[in-house]
């Protein structure tokens, strides 16, 4: 097996490079900093024809307009250049990215699909981050539930996915064990961080302006509250098996992550 994480430079490929590397499987990345661009097909068939197996982790969303018709192209470039497997990270409960799940998987090369709730280090690695720090939580957020899933888990998912004796064609939904309101959430990063983190219903403007103090642009904050006002509307709160079914043991809980985050100076 020789992995190449496409768009794996991140969050989630940072994560299943270290983990492949330190279980001596050959692994690599690609993304715009190896003139790999989502942006240019040109760029796709050399950044993939040594690979066997393809994580692919598309940015900024595979619920994006246009994404079906590049994960259609994607994947028949994959079946051309002779991979045997891909690995696709979704999201839960989005019908653009249903869409771009099917393409991907109807040029036929197996298709393992990672459909991941929230991940629960959106608060310490992603645009909650400054918010949790300040120790305020503004949000358009409506008091639904979300199943937070942890990206270690998802990482570890993913190397199942990558690295399992047969090529897996499924889709495995993952979550978090538990369902929690955002307020929820705040309670248990004000208690693993020892100081107060309030949450308060907010309007759009308001989300946008505290995410400008972080240096995150209204053009890039503007989508993201798209996930609050139209995602967020109770069609995510169940917890699901999937972490279960691929990894045989639970799914880590919020507390968990909140404090090994605290531990780490996420908000210090
Ligand atoms: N946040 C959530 O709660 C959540 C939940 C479910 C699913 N998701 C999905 O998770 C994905 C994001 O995963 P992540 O957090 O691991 O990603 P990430 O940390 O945002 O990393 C994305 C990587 O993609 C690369 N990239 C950006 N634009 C690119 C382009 N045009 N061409 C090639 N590479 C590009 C970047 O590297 P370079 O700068 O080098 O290009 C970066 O390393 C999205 O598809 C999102 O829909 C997120």
């Amino acid at each position: 097996m020789t992995a190449i994480l496409l768009g794996g430079a991140g969050r989630t490929g940072s994560r299943i490079h270290d983990r492949l590397r330190r279980a001596g499987r050959p692994v690599s990345y690609a993304s715009r900093r190896t003139g790999f661009d989502w942006d240019d097909p040109s760029t796709w068939t050399p950044a993939i024809t040594s690979a066997t197996a393809l994580y692919v982790c598309y940015s900024p969303d595979l619920a994006c307009p246009g994404v079906a018709e590049k994960m259609a192209a994607l994947g028949r470039a994959a079946l051309s250049a002779g991979v045997e497997r891909l690995v696709l990270l979704s999201g839960r409960g989005e019908q653009g990215a249903r869409a771009s799940e099917d393409a991907l998987r109807d040029a036929g090369v197996p298709t393992a699909v990672l459909r991941c709730s929230w991940f629960q280090q959106n608060f310490s690695e992603h645009f909650l981050a400054g918010p949790v720090r300040r120790g305020r939580l503004r949000l358009p957020a409506p008091d639904v539930r979300e199943a937070f899933v942890d990206l270690d888990d998802v990482a570890d998912a993913a190397v199942v996915a990558l690295t399992g004796e047969r090529p897996d064609d499924a889709t495995y939904e993952l979550s978090g064990p538990e369902l929690l309101t955002f307020a929820d959430a705040a309670a248990v990063l004000a208690s693993a961080m020892g100081r107060p983190v309030t949450f308060e219903p907010a309007t759009v403007t308001d989300f946008v302006a505290d995410l400008a103090l972080d240096g995150i642009p209204s053009d890039e904050a503007e989508p993201l509250a798209h996930l609050f006002t139209e995602i967020l509307d109770g069609r995510n709160a169940s917890i699901t098996e999937g972490v279960e079914r691929m990894l045989q043991r639970p799914p880590s809980t919020f507390a968990a992550y909140a404090q090994r985050a605290a531990a780490a100076g996420a908000w210090a």
